[in-house]
C-alpha cells in the first residue's frame, strides 16, 4: 500500500492512501484549493481515487472533497447522519467496510467533535489482516482531543466524545498508529502536539485526560476555552450547501 500525509493550511492534515497493486485510492479531508494537487498525486502514483471522504462537516476550512470527487470520478462520502444535506453523497454507516484492492477501510462512527464524525480503520491485507492505522480526524489528535463546543451542547458532545474515545478508540490494539486530521495550531483542538502521528498505546499511557472518569472528563473537556473559529458559520454553510 501507499500512504501520503499532506499538511494543509490551518494546521490540518489530509491523506491519500490505497493499493498500488490494484490502482485504487482514497482521499480524506481534502481542502478546497488542493483538489488538483491530490489528483496529480494520484496520477503520479498510478492510482484512481475511488472514494473521497470527509471525516465530518468541517467548521475550520472549506472542503475540497466534492470538487475532487467530481474531478476524478470518485464517490464523495460522509457519515449517513448527514442525510438531510442538499447534495448527493455516499452515506457511510458505522461498521461498514470499503475496499481499495488489498486495502480495506472500516468506518467507525465517533461523535463528539461533531455529530457526524467518523474515524477510518485501515488494513493492508498484504501485510496482515489486522488494522495498521486509524485516521482519527478531529476526534483524537496527538496529545489532545477534538473540541466538543463547536455547535453548542458542549456537555452533551463531551459526553459523546468520551464514549467515542474511551469505548471505541482506546480498546483498539496498542500498536495501532493514529493519524489525525489536525496538528499543533489547529482551531479544532487545543494543546495538540507538533508531531503528526502517534499510537493508541502511547496516547493511552501519556494522556491523563483519557484515564479520567466520565464525569471528570466531561468537566475538564468542557472547561477548556479555545479561540472561536473565524467565519465558522459561513464555512459550515459552504460545506453543507449545493
Ligand atoms: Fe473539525
Amino acid at each position: 500500500m501507499f500512504l501520503e500525509q499532506v499538511a494543509c493550511d490551518k494546521s490540518s492534515l489530509a491523506y491519500l492512501f490505497g493499493c498500488v497493486g490494484k490502482g485504487l485510492a482514497m482521499a480524506v479531508d481534502v481542502h478546497a484549493g488542493d483538489e488538483a494537487r491530490f489528483a496529480a498525486m494520484a496520477q503520479a502514483r498510478g492510482v484512481k481515487i475511488q472514494y473521497v471522504v470527509d471525516t465530518h462537516i468541517h467548521a475550520d476550512h472549506v472542503s475540497g472533497g466534492r470538487r475532487l470527487a467530481a474531478l476524478t470520478g470518485a464517490k464523495y462520502a460522509l457519515h449517513e447522519s448527514d442525510h438531510s444535506l442538499p447534495f448527493e453523497f455516499l452515506p457511510l454507516a458505522d461498521g461498514q467496510t470499503l475496499s481499495l484492492g488489498n486495502v480495506s477501510v472500516k468506518v467507525l462512527h465517533t461523535p463528539g467533535h461533531t455529530d457526524d464524525h467518523i474515524c477510518l480503520l485501515v488494513t493492508d491485507h498484504t501485510r496482515g489482516d489486522e488494522p495498521w492505522f486509524v485516521l482519527t480526524g478531529h476526534s483524537r489528535c496527538v496529545g489532545s482531543i477534538g473540541r466538543p463546543d463547536l455547535h453548542g451542547r458542549t456537555h452533551e458532545m463531551a459526553d459523546r466524545l468520551y464514549d467515542s474515545l474511551v469505548n471505541r478508540l482506546l480498546p483498539l490494539p496498542d500498536y495501532l498508529e493514529i493519524l489525525p486530521g489536525a496538528q499543533a495550531g489547529s482551531a479544532c483542538g487545543g494543546g495538540i502536539s507538533g508531531k503528526p502521528c502517534s499510537t493508541i498505546g502511547f496516547e493511552k499511557r501519556h494522556n491523563p485526560t483519557l484515564s479520567k472518569s466520565r464525569e471528570q472528563f466531561i468537566e475538564e473537556v468542557s472547561a477548556v476555552v479555545l479561540p472561536p473559529i473565524d467565519e465558522i458559520q459561513s464555512i459550515i454553510k459552504i460545506n453543507t450547501s449545493l
